[in-house]
């Protein structure tokens, strides 16, 4: 693949994703960036690679469901691989708004889709981003396989199965090459400060209340996104076409066990808040309608089949975690002060939010 499209590359896993590839894994073509820069997509992200790879890598402002522009894209800049991140990605915003969930996810993933059709002669690959969330929730005990039914309960966990379902379709209607990964909850740097760690991150930092649904004992299998990244990029490479792989990082947790850690962390680097441990700023909040008890992958077909494994455990991720939002303080300024945006609308008028 000498020319990748790679979508929603100013999220958060797009941005690290892009990074991994320039900096990390070998690859030697083009990476063209399509992004539309909703809320969740921030140019700093890649400020310095935009300047430090000019002829490997390109920015395109554009929505994925724009087929018109994104057939041009497609044609103008010889895409061969594609790997698709664009999409929302935050549940309880698809708990209060589900129209774009629908939009973006369903029909912007059907767009692509189309499109690689159009140009099959051409692409080698189209690797689709996913969620454990597909399979539902788990009791206590088991894991999700690749073989697990789809049992989505939220807007976005639905309108991801359903984009899921459309790239299948594609390689067994069309035979277009086509791998899909389902991976646990990612963090790391980068992240968009509505999801959880980040938000604890920042919130323990300002000595502000940290939000725990409902028991707080839900469970999630972290996985740093750095890993996560290497695993996607094994995928396009060696996974079989038409094939599904869960990605996992090992490390079940429950939410209470991973604010606390913050707290701690945070009490060790910077030193306690007004005079007291920053667990105390733990506040049990409202349970999230519908909210999904455990999720816990079997990541056993990639590490069989390809050899992949996680490299972080959550006591070396969250550390490191923890340091990138203390040693990164003008990208969290400017994201919470809203400056970014203020230059995006310079540059490309409004930004969609
Ligand atoms: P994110 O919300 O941080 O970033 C999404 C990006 O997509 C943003 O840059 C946004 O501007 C862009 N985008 C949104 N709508 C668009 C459109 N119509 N056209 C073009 N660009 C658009 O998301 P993320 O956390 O980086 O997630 C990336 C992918 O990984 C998603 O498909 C998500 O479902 C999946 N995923 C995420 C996690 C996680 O823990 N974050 C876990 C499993 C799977
Ligand atoms: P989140 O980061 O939103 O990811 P997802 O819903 O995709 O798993 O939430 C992770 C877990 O943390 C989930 O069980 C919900 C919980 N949570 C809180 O307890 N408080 C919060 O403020 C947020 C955002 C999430």
């Amino acid at each position: 693949m000498r020319n990748i499209l790679v979508t929603g590359g100013l999220g958060f896993i797009g941005s690290n994703f892009i990074r991994y590839l320039l900096h990390e894994s070998g690859y030697r073509g083009c990476l063209i960036n399509v992004d539309f820069i909703t809320y969740a997509g921030n140019p700093d992200n890649l400020a310095d690679i935009e300047k430090e790879f000019k002829d490997r890598y390109r920015f395109i402002r554009c929505d994925i469901c724009d087929r018109e522009r994104m057939s041009k894209i497609f044609d103008e800049m010889a895409i061969d691989g594609i790997c698709h991140f664009a999409a929302e990605s935050h549940v309880d915003r698809s708990l209060v708004r589900p129209d774009a969930f629908i939009q973006t996810n369903i029909v912007g993933t059907f767009t692509l889709l189309e499109l690689a059709r159009k140009f099959r002669g051409r692409v080698e690959l189209f690797h689709h981003v996913s969620t454990d969330e597909v399979y539902g929730s788990l009791g206590r005990e088991g894991f999700f396989t690749e073989e697990t039914p789809y049992r989505p309960n939220s807007p976005y966990s639905a309108s991801k199965a359903s984009s899921d379902h459309l790239v299948r379709a594609y390689h067994m209607s069309y035979g277009l090459p086509v791998t899909i990964s389902n991976c646990s909850n990612n963090y790391g740097p980068y992240q968009f400060p509505e999801k959880l760690i980040p938000l604890v991150i920042l919130n323990a930092l300002e000595g502000k209340p940290i939000p725990v649904y409902g028991d707080g004992r839900n469970v999630r299998d972290w996985l740093y996104v750095g890993d996560h990244c290497s695993a996607i990029w094994a995928i396009m490479n060696k996974g079989r076409r038409g094939e599904t792989y869960n990605v996992g990082g090992n490390n079940e947790m429950e939410n209470i066990q991973v604010v606390g850690l913050i707290c701690d962390i945070l009490d060790e680097y910077c030193g306690m808040i007004d005079g007291g441990p920053r667990r105390r700023l733990i506040t049990y909040v409202k349970d999230r309608p519908g909210h999904d008890r455990r999720y816990a992958i079997d990541g056993s077909k990639l590490m069989r089949e390809l050899g992949w494994a996680p490299h972080e455990s959550f006591a070396t991720g969250i550390r490191k975690t923890v340091r990138w939002y203390l040693d990164n303080r003008k990208w969290v300024d400017r994201l919470i002060s809203g400056e970014y945006k203020a230059w995006i609308k310079e540059n490309y008028g409004t930004n969609r939010s």
